[in-house]
């Protein structure tokens, strides 16, 4: 999620945040908004950039020394001028900018709606501030107590600050999931997202902690409460970090981080549509094409690179799961082929940035003939947003790094729910079973958690296979993709050619390219045709192929025969491509940072493909 940055103290506020808006830009953003207490509370925001939000304010007079600021990356409404923060009270007396999710919006909005309030926003953001605005008025609170009631209603993620008329000389921060921090100088306070927009300022510094609230005062001490209303002392540290580790989190690359990121995001993802308590799984995007997918003669998933294999894990997953039949295509190969297509297929496009040239013309293609079209999207708003009927966002942030990581987790989590929801609907699968693989997929993010432990031992086996020329990639069933998706990876961010096939499919010539100069990287996982892949591992070693596995934890067959293993934790075998691809993840990328190539900006590569 995106950037937040306040201010209180005896500067003008406006450069302050303006400034560190440019700061968080690193952070990727749709639209960005600015808003002083000076008497009045005035607000200004816009769709677009940073500079077109100066563009915007340039010319208005804009003084006073507290404000607040704030980057969106829309999660609930389109990126323009209505739904970008901050967000007013109904009765204008106060704003408030969110990073972050409600998760229960939608009722906290209906409850808030009968009461009599109005949204000009299709934001989760707005029902905070009426909520608050509804508390003080009726509860005859303070700002920072009303915060305080309504944050203990909220079911979600947050890091928010509110500013209120009534009280110019206070600024109220919260979070829970979000990040946030707190900046101390001698007679001023910042708060923002992380500590780019304040390093210049001050080092110290205070994390708040989930579930904290800051109530911070001109010319008083930092004052810190949870919200259960028991009162913290503030941890004051002392920043360390340049400005350039803070934009990247303190890794070395946008790419390392976002993979370290795949915890939390594999949890966005899911998050307000894995019901583990009712056992059930909800899409609300797509909720009314549902019954359009289960009576489909057919779904065509189309996509490009790293989301076109995260579409194969879903033909498996939709295939095996709800019994669909399923048929993955290239966009730019579906977008010139003349395929037969009718208003009985459904097509769902697959595409991180959402505005994948080829993806956009297989959507027309297939609006041209008929076909429902639903898009698995990271950016809300986007073209391929909104190109098709519906679609489900999958939540995993701004993805920085040209090579993509958390996005595909994070599209295959979207899938494997997707798969999950259509096979209830159908009967296809045991409650007990699905039950299990619900219970599965809730404890994913931690189980990534885990593998990302494994990262010195696979920056150390990355040091033996830097210098490589050829790599293989073999797995077979859910695997397969997996070792596609690995491939790519190496080939795009190192430039080692890198081939990823089914491993049975090895036999039928690529084994004539094994020779003690060919590392074949295995999905060897203890699920599905496991004695099959122990079999084609024989054949690579009685040919002097070096070998490293991914195996399950525990597993000592693989053992004996691969020169490196990679221990993960077991899981349903639907689910190991969530955590199979982690520890190929790291291993590109430690192989590309020791051949110094551009891990984030890889040569001849773009973040999103916009043209043939
Ligand atoms: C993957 O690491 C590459 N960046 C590339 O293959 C990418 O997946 C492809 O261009 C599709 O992009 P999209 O998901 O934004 O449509
Ligand atoms: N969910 C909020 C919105 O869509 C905040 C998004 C963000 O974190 O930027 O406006």
């Amino acid at each position: 999620m995106c950037g937040i940055v306040a201010y209180i103290g005896p500067r003008e506020a406006y450069p302050v945040l303006m400034k560190g808006l440019h700061r968080l830009e690193y952070r990727g953003y749709d639209s960005a908004g600015i808003c002083l207490l000076n008497g009045d509370i005035r607000v200004f925001k816009c769709k677009g950039k940073v500079s077109d939000l100066e563009a915007f304010v340039a010319g208005e007079n804009i003084s006073g020394n507290i404000g607040m600021a704030h980057t969106r990356w829309a999660t609930h409404g389109e990126p323009n001028t209505i739904n970008a923060h901050p967000h007013f009270s109904q009765n204008k007396t106060i704003a408030l900018i969110h990073n972050g999710i409600i998760e229960n919006y939608s009722v906290l909005r209906s409850e808030l709606k009968n009461r009599g309030y109005t949204f000009t926003s299709e934001t989760d953001t707005e029902v905070l501030v009426h909520l608050i605005e509804d508390i003080m008025t009726n509860e005859q609170v303070s700002v920072e107590e009303a915060v305080r009631i309504a944050l203990n209603q909220v079911i979600g993620a947050y890091a928010i600050v509110i500013l209120a008329k009534e009280f110019p000389n206070k600024i109220i921060a919260a979070r829970k999931g979000s990040p946030m921090v707190i900046g101390i100088g001698k007679d001023e306070f910042f708060v923002a997202s992380d500590a780019t927009p304040l390093i210049e300022y001050t080092d110290n510094v205070v994390y708040l902690n989930d579930e904290e609230i800051a109530i911070i005062e001109r010319d008083k001490e930092l004052k810190i409460k949870t919200i259960r209303n028991q009162d913290q002392t503030p941890y004051i540290e002392k920043l360390v970090m340049s400005l350039n580790e803070i934009e990247k989190g303190g890794f070395d690359h946008f790419m390392l981080k976002e993979i370290y990121e795949q915890p939390r995001s594999i949890f966005d993802s899911m998050r307000g549509r894995l019901h583990l308590d009712q056992g059930t799984v909800t899409l609300g995007g797509i909720s009314d094409y549902v019954q359009k997918i289960l009576k489909a003669k057919r779904i065509i998933i189309t996509a490009c690179g790293t989301s076109w294999h995260a579409g194969l894990v879903g033909e498996y997953l939709i295939e095996d799961l709800a019994r669909i039949p399923v048929e993955v295509e290239y966009s730019s190969e579906f977008r010139y082929r003349n395929p037969v297509l009718s208003e009985d297929d459904v097509v769902i496009a697959i595409s991180q940035s959402g505005e994948t040239a080829d993806t956009l013309a297989a959507i027309d293609l297939a609006k041209s003939k008929g076909a429902t079209v639903l898009g698995i999207c990271n950016v809300v708003g986007s073209s391929i947003a909104r190109a098709t009927n519906a679609g489900v966002y999958t939540h995993a942030g701004p993805e920085i790094g040209v090579a993509s990581t958390k996005a595909f987790t994070a599209q295959v989590a979207v899938l494997t729910l997707l798969g999950l929801l259509l096979a209830q609907k159908k009967g296809t699968l045991p409650a007990s079973k699905f039950q299990k693989i619900l219970v599965e997929l809730d404890s994913i993010p931690s189980k990534v958690e885990r593998i990302l432990k494994l990262n010195e031992k696979i920056r150390d086996i990355a040091t033996i296979y830097k210098d490589v020329k050829n790599s293989l990639y073999l797995g077979r069933g859910y695997n397969f993709p997996v070792a596609l998706e690995g491939a790519l990876k190496l080939k795009e961010i190192s430039y080692i050619h890198a081939e990823g096939y089914p491993a049975a499919e090895m036999k039928h010539g690529p084994i004539a390219l094994i020779d003690e100069f060919m590392p074949v990287v295995f999905i060897a996982t203890r699920r599905g045709i496991y004695d099959k892949v122990i079999t084609n591992i024989e054949e690579v070693k009685a040919r002097k192929g070096k070998i490293i596995a991914i195996v399950t934890e525990g597993d000592e067959s693989v053992k004996k025969l691969a020169d490196h293993c990679i221990e993960i934790p077991d899981t349903e075998e639907m689910l190991i491509p969530l955590l199979a691809t982690v520890p190929l993840q790291l291993l590109s990328y430690h192989i590309a940072v020791m051949r110094n190539c551009n891990v984030d900006q890889p040569r001849n590569l773009a973040k999103s493909v916009t043209v043939e």
